[in-house]
């Protein structure tokens, strides 16, 4: 599969209160696209504008300028709908209701009925994990149940593309490998998925790209491999008395500096200038205990980009 299910270009959308006095620039020239067939996690502070754009995309509300174009089609047209799936942010289902009954609910908006309903529904609760739970009402629920019912509301209408606003949120431990291995189920059946979240180490484990959103700017977008990559960077555990006169010697010449405990950290342009550094400090009697090599996590990229474009003057 070749085509993108997601093409924006320059999205903008600006709210203004009932009296037009207070406007609110919520998302800002927005490019973006994602392929079919993957897994986008879309990051952002809270107030970013993410809610904003999978309302854009699904036509809940509309563009101050700009445009997009879902699988293919023009976002205004309402046919597309049909193959779309949307899980919400902090959904809530009338807590009388079964988990069966939701989604039997859910299914005949979507015109679905009688005997294809039902299978739909056993499929789903199945595939969720949740068949044993078909007849207990959702006010028994626990968070990650709700949200995993959440999802196969979301996949009733068999859709290509699903937005998934927070899928995780208040979900343990357990519940969220359950969602994630859900979600990798959904691509390995050639779904594309778009996901908002803030849980970034869970975000690390699936997403094939991420876009990161700052005050509606996408400051940084690629895979995660390119965003957490980091240039060759070491931690080093250094003993003897003349460690810390080493450092002095050579943190011009070596971008080296002392940590705490005995550690120091050292940047290096490649192999061969940290095996003539660690000649030189076993040259000058040093032992070397430990050297780690370093690297971003996504949640340490994103604090970092976001305070940069924070400082950047982004506004
Ligand atoms: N209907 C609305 N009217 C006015 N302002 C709105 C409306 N919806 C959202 N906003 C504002 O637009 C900005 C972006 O909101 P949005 O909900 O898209 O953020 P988000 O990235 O989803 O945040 P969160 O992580 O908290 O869910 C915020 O400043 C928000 O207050
Ligand atoms: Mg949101």
């Amino acid at each position: 599969m070749d085509f993108n299910s997601i093409e924006t270009t320059g999205l903008t959308k600006v709210y203004s209160s009932s009296f037009g006095k207070r406007k609110v620039q919520a998302l800002t020239g927005l490019d973006l696209t994602v392929s079919a067939g993957t897994i986008f996690g879309f990051l952002g502070p809270n107030g970013a504008g993410k809610t904003t754009l999978i309302k854009l995309l699904l036509g809940i509300t509309f563009p101050t300028s700009g445009s997009a174009r879902i699988l293919g089609e023009d976002i205004s047209g309402y046919k597309i709908k049909s193959r779309i799936g949307y899980l919400p942010e902090n959904h809530k289902y009338p807590p009388y209701l079964t988990g069966g009954e939701v989604l039997d609910f859910f299914g005949k908006l979507s015109g679905m009925e009688g005997d294809l309903l039902k299978k739909k529904i056993d499929e789903l609760l199945e595939l969720v994990n949740l068949s044993q739970w078909k007849k207990t009402k959702v006010k028994n629920y626990s968070k990650g149940m709700m949200q995993r019912l959440g999802l196969a509301q979301a996949l009733l209408n068999d859709p290509e593309l699903i937005f998934l606003d927070e899928p995780t949120d208040g979900v343990d431990p357990i519940g969220r490998k359950e969602i994630r291995d859900i979600l990798t189920e959904l691509k390995s059946r050639s779904k594309t998925i778009f996901l908002n979240s803030h849980l970034l180490s869970e975000v690390e484990l699936i997403t094939d790209r991420v876009g990161i959103l700052n005050r509606g700017k996408l400051i940084r977008e690629g895979t995660v491999k390119e965003l957490t990559q980091k240039n060759e960077e070491y931690k080093l555990n250094l003993e003897g008395s003349n460690v810390d006169s080493f450092i002095k010697q050579y943190q011009d010449i070596f971008q080296i500096s002392k940590l705490n405990n005995g550690y120091c950290n050292l940047k290096v342009s490649d192999a061969n200038e940290l095996n003539n550094i660690l000649d030189k400090l076993r040259g000058e009697g040093i032992m070397v205990k430990e050297i780690v090599q370093q690297k971003n996590s996504l949640e340490e990229i994103f604090i970092s980009l976001i305070s940069e474009s924070e400082k950047g003057g982004l506004k």
